[in-house]
């Protein structure tokens, strides 16, 4: 084969396999239930319950009490969490952080939580420092 076949050859395998990579990746996404999954906007909740706001969304990372743990979330009931401010966890909760929390105000591009519903889940997450 010529030079420039054998190029030619190694830009479609190329090609291919970042098309496979990346359809692999976004099925995953998909499949988890990702924030980042493309096709589906995530299910809005008409709620404006702090705690059923927080058990259907956060408790798989930040655990039904705050005690963190999973996904590298930390606790929300001690340590910084439990020295941040109202406003601060509102802000948290709204914005995210990339790649490692999701961003859940409507504002955002997959958030669904309008402002109400924002402000309740913190009020919650602040409820959860003295629950036994
Ligand atoms: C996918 C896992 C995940 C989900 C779901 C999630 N979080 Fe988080 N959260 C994290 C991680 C990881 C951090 C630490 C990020 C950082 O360093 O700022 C964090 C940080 C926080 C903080 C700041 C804690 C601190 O010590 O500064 C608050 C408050 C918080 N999350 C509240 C929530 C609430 C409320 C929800 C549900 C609406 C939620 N999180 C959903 C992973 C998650």
């Amino acid at each position: 084969m010529s030079d420039a076949g054998s190029i030619k050859v190694w830009v479609l395998v190329f090609v291919a396999l970042f098309g496979v990579g990346t359809v692999a990746l976004v099925g995953i996404g998909c499949a988890v239930g990702a924030n980042q999954c493309p096709f589906v906007k995530n299910k809005a909740l008409t709620t404006t319950d702090g705690m059923t706001l927080y058990q259907s969304t956060c408790i798989g990372c930040h655990g039904a009490r705050g005690e963190g743990g999973t996904a590298d979330a930390p606790p929300l009931r001690s340590g910084e969490a439990a020295t941040l401010t109202l406003a601060q966890i509102e802000a948290k909760i709204a914005n995210g952080k990339p790649f490692f929390m999701p961003a859940y105000s409507k504002k955002k591009k997959h958030g669904t939580f309008s402002d109400a519903q924002i402000q309740a889940v913190a009020e919650y997450v602040i409820s959860l420092r003295t629950k036994s």
